[in-house]
């Protein structure tokens, strides 16, 4: 496993890589990695002759109010977490080695972003896209992996794909949940241990709401109320978003349909947690 903190070396070998006919796969992580992302570079590693990850938390993506300076960053632990794995290279470089001194370029999915946490997080997704173009710039992949939790991302992402022309296949992959349900993300060890189990309703209140549906009610207020009464009762009442939307457009529905996306953003104690699932 070979460690690249320089565009340059990156770009260079991906080049190299590329002349000789090989497959690049890429999973693109802020690091402090979880069996989320241990899923995800299994799934890399079937999927290309060469697999790259890369650990950057981007600054660009947080909001001056946000947890940037406390994101959990353990590099020796996640290289240690992923030395079984077949990483063939970790893509670790410095925030000056991607956003260097004059930079003021950012991309934006103008649309996709207007929805669920980009109502919250207005700067968010542009810092996202933002990165992920540099990333796939740098590393050159032929295909990229992402994790559903972040369906929007994941809808920003192949939208940006499409609409720029890129050469690179977006591959997305089911949420990875603990034994109680909540969906793992670096975020949740912000949690202590009474709101960690507070925590396991808000993948409760999903399927509450997909009960209902199930039951044959497609009024979406009717069914949500069924979601926001579950995380109410445990004391979560930060709630950003709790909705019914298009599992494509991402607006937001009156009448729920199968297939449609239901998702959630609360916050619980410093975390901000998100989920969904589809009908
Ligand atoms: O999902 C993440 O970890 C990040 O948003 C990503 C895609 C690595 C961009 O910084």
């Amino acid at each position: 496993m070979k460690l690249i903190s320089t565009v340059k070396e990156m770009q260079g070998m991906a080049n190299e890589v590329r002349m000789h006919g090989k497959i690049i796969s890429f999973v693109p992580t802020m690091g402090a990695l979880h069996d989320g992302h241990l899923r995800l570079i299994s799934e890399g590693r079937r999927r290309g002759d060469i697999l790259v990850v890369s650990i950057f938390v981007n600054p660009i993506q947080f909001a001056p109010n946000e947890d940037l300076n406390k994101y959990p960053r353990n590099l020796d632990g996640d290289l240690e977490k992923i030395k079984d794995l077949g990483v063939d290279v970790v893509f670790n470089p410095i925030t000056e080695e991607i956003y260097p001194e004059g930079f003021q370029t950012y991309v934006e999915v103008k649309v996709l972003q207007e929805y669920l946490c980009g109502l919250f997080r207005p700067e968010h997704f542009k810092g996202v896209a933002t990165v992920v173009l540099k990333l796939f710039n740098i590393v050159k992949p032929h295909v990229a992996l992402f994790g559903e939790k972040d369906y929007q991302q994941l809808k920003i992402i192949q939208r940006m794909v499409k609409d720029l022309n890129l050469e690179v296949e977006i591959k997305g992959f089911l949420i990875v949940r603990d034994k109680n349900g909540l969906a793992l993300s670096s975020r949740n060890s912000y949690l202590s241990s009474d709101e960690m189990e507070r925590a396991f309703s808000v993948s409760k209140a999903l399927s509450e709401i997909k009960k209902e549906f199930d039951k044959g009610i497609r009024d979406t207020k009717t069914i949500i109320e069924a979601g926001g009464k579950t995380l109410r009762e445990v004391g979560i009442t930060n709630i950003d978003y709790l909705e019914i939307c298009d599992p494509e457009t991402l607006k937001r529905k009156e009448l729920a349909e199968d297939g449609d996306l239901v998702a959630v953003g609360v916050r619980l104690g410093g975390a901000r947690l998100i989920d969904n699932i589809r009908l």
